[in-house]
């Protein structure tokens, strides 16, 4: 069985993050032939175009990260109604040099976890934009808006509620198959 190298971010540096709880869950009930690994986020500098001819070692491994990979999963927050500034930052370091953007026509999806009633939807609704103009091939349904109410997932990521249970596999599922979709039409290098 050939696998799917998927690469996965955690938009929030929080040591209690519920998202990097997600990841987790999310992991546990995904098919088994995709294989995940965190891309850091947390120890960039912040991103200038002062540093395009030389990137510093962090950048470079970013960037390094995201080319192993056959995929990438964005398991973010919302700040403030948008895209929490470290995840942009990751971002934006990935999409430069000009002409060197890391994310062209890789498979991605979007999903994040809040307290709160809107589950991140107006995070996700930035971040697609974002990728969308990083020309990534986004998965565009089915949407997770994840509102996560204590104890529906455990600190090991067990997912207690059976109904989000069979609501993040399936959502695992689907990104298994859009990126089974998207590399078959036109594999990356
Ligand atoms: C700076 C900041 C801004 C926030 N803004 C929002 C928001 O716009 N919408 C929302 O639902 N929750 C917001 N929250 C609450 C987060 O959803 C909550 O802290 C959540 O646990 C963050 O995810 P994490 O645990 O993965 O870090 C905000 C939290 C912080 C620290």
């Amino acid at each position: 069985m050939s696998t799917y190298q998927v690469g996965y971010f955690v938009g929030s540096l929080s040591s209690t993050s519920i998202n990097r709880t997600l990841s987790t869950a999310l992991i546990a009930v995904s098919p088994p032939d995709l294989e995940f690994t965190e891309i850091p986020i947390g120890n960039l500098p912040l991103y200038s175009p002062d540093f395009d001819a030389d990137y510093p070692a962090g950048p470079r491994a970013l960037k390094e990260a995201i080319a192993a990979s056959s995929a990438v999963l964005f398991v973010t927050p919302e700040y403030n109604r948008s895209i929490p500034g470290a995840l942009k930052n990751a971002i934006d370091w990935a999409s430069r040099p000009w002409g060197q953007n890391s994310f062209n026509h890789l498979p991605a999806a979007v999903i994040g976890a809040s307290p709160g009633q809107i589950g991140t939807a107006l995070a996700q609704q930035s971040l697609r934009a974002v990728l969308s103009f990083c020309n990534a091939r986004q998965m565009t349904s089915p949407e997770a808006y994840v509102r996560l109410a204590p104890g529906a997932i455990t600190d090991d990521g067990d997912v207690t509620d059976e109904s989000m249970k069979q609501f993040l596999t399936d959502f695992m599922q689907e990104f298994r198959d859009h990126v089974e979709r998207v590399l078959t039409v036109l594999p990356r290098d």
